[in-house]
């Protein structure tokens, strides 16, 4: 299976019917989606009910059993808040670098543990191929941003969100460090789209969180049509 797609917020389970598999890796079980006669693999990050808050998610075993199973090319899809008044709610927005505000998971592969220690360049972390892709797919043009990975699961404070964008912040989320650097360890072409479903704190005086369909169902058909057909570079 060459493709695969982890799903966050709002894309817990592929459109579908599919056939589950739990896979075990030296770092715990992942769940495996395989929606009938596709020929990309799901995971849903947050757990198709939902359950696993960010700081939770088996980051390394869901890397490790795409790569296992012969993945090369990957959309994460994640649901953003924006600092940005230019991305508004339901935006879209590729990543194109992230920062790292994480504090608590496991965040790599070389921890000395199972695998010698090793040093992974960051410099181009997501893949601008498999961004072009998608664009193409969507046809539309979509802007890039730099991600601001927190630990969550709260919302951020108004100060921080002013760091955040002082400090060259587009949008933040809770989950993209570690997947990103992960699937950059295992050597994954690794894109992440990001859905805008708020405005950051204080961006706006109050937070409104949408819960378009009709931009999620935009993405996946976007990401399955990359995938089914020769879109691929
Ligand atoms: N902050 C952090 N993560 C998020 C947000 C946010 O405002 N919205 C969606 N995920």
């Amino acid at each position: 299976m060459q493709y695969g797609i982890i799903g966050g917020t709002g894309f817990e389970a592929p459109f579908s019917p599919a056939k589950e598999e739990i896979f075990s890796t030296p770092y715990g079980d992942a769940k495996l989606i395989y929606p009938e006669n596709k020929p990309y693999v799901f995971v849903s990050r947050h757990g198709t009910d939902h359950t696993i808050p960010p700081h939770k998610v088996p980051y390394r075993a869901n890397i490790w059993a795409l790569k296992e199973i012969g993945v090369t090319e990957v959309y994460g899809i994640s649901a953003v808040g924006s600092l940005k008044k230019a991305y508004g709610p339901d935006s879209v927005v590729l990543c194109d670098d992230f920062l790292d505000f994480t504090k608590t998971r496991p965040h790599t592969f070389y921890d000395g543990d199972h695998e010698a220690a090793k040093h992974i360049a960051m410099a181009a972390p997501y893949d601008s191929e498999l961004n072009d892709a998608f664009e193409a797919a969507l046809g539309e043009k979509l802007p890039r941003g730099v991600y601001v990975a927190t630990e969550g699961p709260r919302f951020e404070s108004r100060a921080e969100i002013k760091f955040y964008a002082s400090i060259g912040g587009d949008m933040v989320g809770m989950t993209n460090v570690p997947e990103v650097v992960l699937a950059r360890e295992m050597g994954l072409h690794y894109a992440n789209i990001c859905h805008v479903i708020n405005y950051c704190t204080g961006v706006e005086d109050t937070m409104v969180i949408s819960k378009s369909e009709e931009v999620r169902n935009k993405i996946i058909r976007a990401v399955d049509e990359v995938f089914t057909s020769d879109r691929v570079p």
